[in-house]
């Protein structure tokens, strides 16, 4: 493995930093060509996962509209031991892992639960990720733990090329890529991937085959309004890290399916002209009522399209699961 920097403090405990330099100069850049895009307005979704936002997002998972999280974790729990027969593991990284609660559904089907050799997750949230690792290593007193705080990129770039590895995206987090973006991290994974390791992905379905759309739609707009808080949060951040004077009252959440792109956008719609200044752009943006930023895109998928897309990349599908109701996708890869 490359040399990994160390932890920004001591009481990161084993969670390192891989963030690089000028991480905040590219997000400034970044949400600087977001708010200025004339078509539409958008935002990094990577911002939504402050503190209160992981645990919003914690929140969301428990909401009777939210299926993802439940569907999936059933699949891990009814398959997880097949998962590890085939793929056998002794590392498992995982991007996106936020609290790794359903990550202990494989962890508990190693013999003696004692879980894997080593665990490697990468999250972009560092607090939620050294709470994680904390509590994973007084749960699994055998297993080594080394979290990478920061993007999925800065993960890429140093993480071991080992045969033995499983590596996870759960929780259809894949579908925060737009197509462009998921072909990068793609090719990235693929060469960083040892031949032989196994990939275990997570994806939501589309519409295709009679899937709801309003039961897709509704798990972004639930009843308590939890995604919503979510959403809006997002505003609060930039108040307090860019220095923007955003009122979160003059916000609306909204969610669509977009049944021609296949995906969920998440919207903040503008209840009425206004205009936001953010400091740290030096910039004031104007919003006329019903203007919106897109927060987030959750692109939906085919189970067929989506093994076949990957063969390109040099993976082959060992098994694909999913529910009886045909809602979520798991699919074991082997990195041939
Ligand atoms: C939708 S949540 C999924 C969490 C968990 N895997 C699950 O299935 O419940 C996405 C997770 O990825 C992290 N994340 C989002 N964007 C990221 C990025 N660009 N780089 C690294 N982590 C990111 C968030 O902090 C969050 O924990």
């Amino acid at each position: 493995m490359d040399e990994l920097r160390p932890a920004t403090s001591a009481a990161l405990g084993r969670v390192v930093s891989v963030a690089r330099p000028g991480y905040q100069a590219r997000l400034i850049a970044t949400i600087r060509r977001g708010l200025g895009d004339t078509v539409q307005k958008w935002l990094p979704a990577a911002l939504f996962y402050d503190d209160t936002g992981s645990e919003l997002f914690e929140a969301i998972t428990r909401q009777p509209e939210y299926y993802p999280t439940r569907t999936e974790a059933a699949l891990l729990t009814a398959h997880a031991a097949e998962v590890l027969a085939l793929a056998r593991p002794h590392r498992i990284v995982e991007f996106g892992s936020g609290s790794s609660a359903k990550t202990r559904l494989l962890f508990d089907a190693y013999p003696d639960k004692l879980g894997p050799r080593h665990y490697m997750p990468i999250d972009i949230s560092e607090s939620m990720l050294r709470h994680t690792a904390d509590a994973l290593i007084t749960a699994y007193p055998g297993m080594s733990v080394q979290g990478l705080a920061g993007d999925y990129d800065e993960a890429l770039a140093v993480l071991p090329r080992a045969a033995d590895s499983l590596v996870l995206f759960l929780g259809s987090s894949l579908g925060n890529f737009r197509p462009d973006e998921q072909a990068t991290f793609f090719t990235r994974l693929t060469n960083r991937m040892g031949s032989g390791s196994h990939l275990l992905l997570g994806i939501d379905r589309s519409d295709h085959g009679g899937k709801p759309v309003e039961r897709i739609r509704r798990a972004y707009d639930d009843a308590a309004g939890v995604t919503a808080a979510f959403n809006l949060n997002m505003l609060r951040r930039l108040n307090r890290e860019f220095g923007a004077n955003f009122d979160l009252a003059a916000w609306a959440h909204r969610a669509v399916y977009n049944a021609a792109a296949r995906q969920i956008e998440m919207h903040l719609v503008s209840r009425g002209p206004q205009t936001v200044t953010v400091t740290a752009l030096s910039t004031d943006f104007r919003f006329r009522r019903d203007d919106s930023i897109r927060t987030e895109i959750s692109r939906k998928f085919s189970l067929a399209r989506m093994t076949d897309w990957l063969r390109t990349f040099g993976f082959a599908a060992v098994r694909v699961w999913t529910d009886p109701a045909g809602l979520y996708g798991l699919l074991l890869l082997r990195r041939e």
